[in-house]
């Protein structure tokens, strides 16, 4: 399966890194979003991704030129979609809006449309039957930071035709991602699965007061040659989230250690505004955090 045309359906946070990723690859893509307003706010955060590309990627003008005459923008749902090959799914994390965004969609799409949900959480069954092409749909999960951090996740569900997921896998490293195929769904995929246990045990070291941030943190870098530890990770995911997911998990199972971890962000963090490297502190002080100096490990 050939794919040329590509919608973006969601231009917030990943959405619109999607869509400029898959424009400097070279593809043509059609922006979308739920009025003329947002889309203009993803035009114009554009602008500032394009330095980011010309630091991190060392991306020439006329490629960026280049990948601004790639895109197009619309809050028409049909005719976003009119001669999409692939349509990206970016909507809120919300299975309502999903499900009535996936109904929509199937019913002006094109029949050789793949529709992929880039959902960090959702499993895709959840969602194949509104789709009208359970056939036709997978997961394809990208990071935050999409042209630095290039992971893309490719997740079917039961239904999935292989050659639908083997395009998949082919486009992602097309657009300069390094393609990771899952042989099953899995909540959270390979990332999430690997980070929230980690993340999750240094916040309990913490909480139960076995050691300070920089003693786990040092431990972890020193022990396994990773770049930074859990608590600089967490800064770079950010405060509120961690809080969310840990709050989600201890409605759930009623763990009172988990709860001890709720309170323990809210007070410290979420409540004094420190939400981590995006309100520049966390854990750490930004943008010249402690375990980045040289005697950091010592
Ligand atoms: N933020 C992250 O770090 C991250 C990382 C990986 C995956 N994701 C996933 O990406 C998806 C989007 O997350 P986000 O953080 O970009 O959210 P966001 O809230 O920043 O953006 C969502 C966008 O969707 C638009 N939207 C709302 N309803 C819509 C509809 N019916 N049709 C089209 N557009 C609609 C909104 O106007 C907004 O521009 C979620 O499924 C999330 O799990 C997020």
């Amino acid at each position: 399966m050939n794919i040329k045309n590509v919608t973006i359906a969601g231009s917030g946070v990943l959405g619109y890194q999607i869509a400029f990723q898959t424009a400097f690859h070279g593809f043509n893509v059609t922006v979308y979003d739920i009025n003329d307003e947002v889309l203009e706010k993803a035009k114009s955060r554009f602008n500032t991704l394009s330095e980011a590309y010309k630091t991190d990627l060392n991306a020439t003008q006329e490629q960026l030129d280049q990948t601004f005459k790639n895109l197009s923008y619309t809050s028409d749902l049909k005719e976003a979609v009119k001669d999409a090959d692939l349509v990206i799914e970016s909507v809120p994390e919300n299975p309502s809006i999903k499900i009535d965004f996936y109904k929509k969609l199937a019913a002006v799409a094109p029949q050789k449309t793949i529709f992929a949900s880039n959902s960090s959480t959702m499993l895709p069954s959840k969602f194949a039957e509104s789709t009208g092409r359970p056939t036709k749909f997978a997961a394809l999960h990208f990071a935050n930071e999409i042209w630095k951090h290039n992971t893309a996740e490719i997740m079917g569900h039961p239904g999935t035709d292989p050659e639908v997921f083997d395009t998949l896998v082919a486009f992602a490293k097309s657009i300069g991602m390094v393609a990771l195929p899952l042989q099953k769904e899995q909540p959270g995929y390979i990332v999430n699965s690997l980070l929230v246990p980690l993340l999750g045990a240094a916040l309990d070291l913490l909480v139960r007061g076995v050691a300070d941030v920089q003693t786990i943190d040092k431990t972890w870098m020193v022990a396994t040659g990773a770049p930074t530890g859990p608590f600089a990770i967490l800064d770079v995911v950010g405060i509120t989230t961690a809080y969310n997911i840990n709050k989600m998990e201890a409605e759930k199972t009623g763990d009172s250690g988990k709860q001890q971890v709720v309170n323990y962000l809210k007070e410290n963090f979420i409540d004094k505004g420190k939400l981590g490297v995006a309100s520049g502190e966390g854990f750490y002080t930004y943008p010249n955090p402690s375990f980045k100096k040289a005697d950091f490990l010592k």
